[in-house]
């Protein structure tokens, strides 16, 4: 059965739970995506600004020091090489072409890390429309740097001061405005989150990174791997890896969730949490007794989000994907490990899957494993200082 549904369903998880002025909005939407994948010059125009702005394909890169360290066999996917630096922009670009087909002059993106905004600002730049960043005030004080590059690239970052101050927070601002501006208004969301089309939209612009891994590994090592691994916020950069396997059974997902502190204060939703509705669509979540959706912690800004992906509930509950966490202190261990071993320094998101490869190691040993490093670490050294007493780096 090919996934989602045509209401927007993956199994029991998805759909559009969403008030009725939005209706309108995600009607014309879908029907301009179907019209967009059928088109030629939509799809020229994607696959030449990936290869010649962002920079792909990216290399599947051997990590020989890394696997001899940990007995493994790994391959780490090198979304961190990406212009601007991180997997967001293979989505950015997608969705801002599409905004363009559909005659849009203005996009408006929630952030959390900063990475989707300055992505977002980016492809604003790149096609003359203007930008608006909604960024929770929290998140625009742990990632500075990015604030400042919005800034430069000529977008508004608009703070947001309601709830936690951070990923939701900016999510549902953003999408209050886009009801207010729907006419000339095109909402660029940064992960498989949201309201059916979304999830869809940005798994499907996201699959370069597997299609590509799919046909590197075959060619460098004549097979499949076992494992692939990547770290789970909204869910893009994992779904992005793991859709084009899906019917490659013995091919292993592990989603990585961000652990936090403890089990009590953490962002791992599948993990911990149970189903329910957030940002127009069933999925699990992170909530009390009462339903109301609870703070949430992580070291890493871009994983610090109440929910996750429908389309990884669904893999959750079928049993097709493995859905585990790292604390932050491993995560920062994570980032030492790779800087010292590869010297390559990851983004604190990749750092949670890259710690988890200690985790697998123990129990397969010489495993082939696929790593997504979803970004580099420029944003985070202001934060690894923070903690440095601790982690001794
Ligand atoms: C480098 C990096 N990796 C991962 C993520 C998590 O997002 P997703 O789960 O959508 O890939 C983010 C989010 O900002 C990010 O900046």
């Amino acid at each position: 059965m090919a996934l989602p549904d045509k209401h927007g369903y993956f199994g029991s998880f998805g759909g559009s739970f969403i008030p009725e002025t939005l209706y309108s909005c995600l009607t014309e939407l879908k029907k301009a995506y179907a019209q967009a994948k059928k088109d030629k010059v939509f799809k020229d125009r994607l696959c030449y600004y990936l290869k010649e702005y962002a920079g792909r394909p990216t290399r599947l890169y051997y990590a020989k020091a890394l696997s001899a360290h940990l007995k493994l066999k790994i391959y780490l996917k090198r979304e961190d090489l990406l212009h601007t630096g991180a997997h967001k922009i293979n989505n950015s670009l997608g969705q801002a072409l599409l905004a363009q087909f559909m005659g849009k002059k203005r996009i408006i993106a929630e952030t959390g890390a900063g990475q989707h905004g300055v992505s977002a600002a980016t492809v604003a730049r790149l096609f003359g429309l203007s930008c608006d960043v909604y960024m929770g005030e929290e998140d625009i004080r742990r990632q500075r740097m990015n604030v400042f590059r919005m800034k430069i690239l000529g977008a508004r970052v608009i703070p947001v001061t309601s709830g936690a101050k951070t990923l939701k927070d900016a999510c549902s601002e953003a999408m209050r405005e886009w009801v207010a501006r729907v006419r000339d208004t095109y909402y660029l969301i940064g992960s498989t989150f949201g309201p059916h089309p979304y999830p869809t939209l940005v798994r499907d612009f996201q699959s370069v990174i597997g299609k590509e891994a799919r046909k590197e590994i075959l060619a460098k090592e004549g097979r499949l791997a076992d494992y692939l691994v990547a770290c789970v916020g909204g869910g893009s950069n994992s779904m992005g890896l793991f859709y084009p396997f899906f019917k490659d059974t013995k091919v292993k997902f592990i989603g990585v969730e961000a652990g936090g502190l403890n089990k009590d204060l953490n962002s791992a939703s599948i993990t911990h949490g149970e189903p329910g509705v957030l940002h127009g669509a069933k999925t699990f979540v992170l909530q009390d007794a009462f339903g109301q959706i609870k703070g949430t912690h992580s070291v890493a800004a871009g994983l610090d989000y109440p929910g996750v992906g429908p389309e990884h509930s669904f893999y959750h509950e079928s049993r097709r994907a493995y859905y585990t966490t790292v604390s932050d202190k491993e995560a920062l261990q994570g980032f030492k490990m790779l800087s010292e071993l590869e010297g390559i320094i990851p983004a604190l998101e990749s750092a949670h899957a890259i710690y988890y490869l200690k985790k697998l190691a123990k129990q397969h040993r010489g495993a082939l494993v696929i790593l997504c490093l979803s970004g580099r670490g420029d944003k985070d050294l202001e934060i690894v200082q923070e903690y440095e007493p601790k982690t001794k780096i």
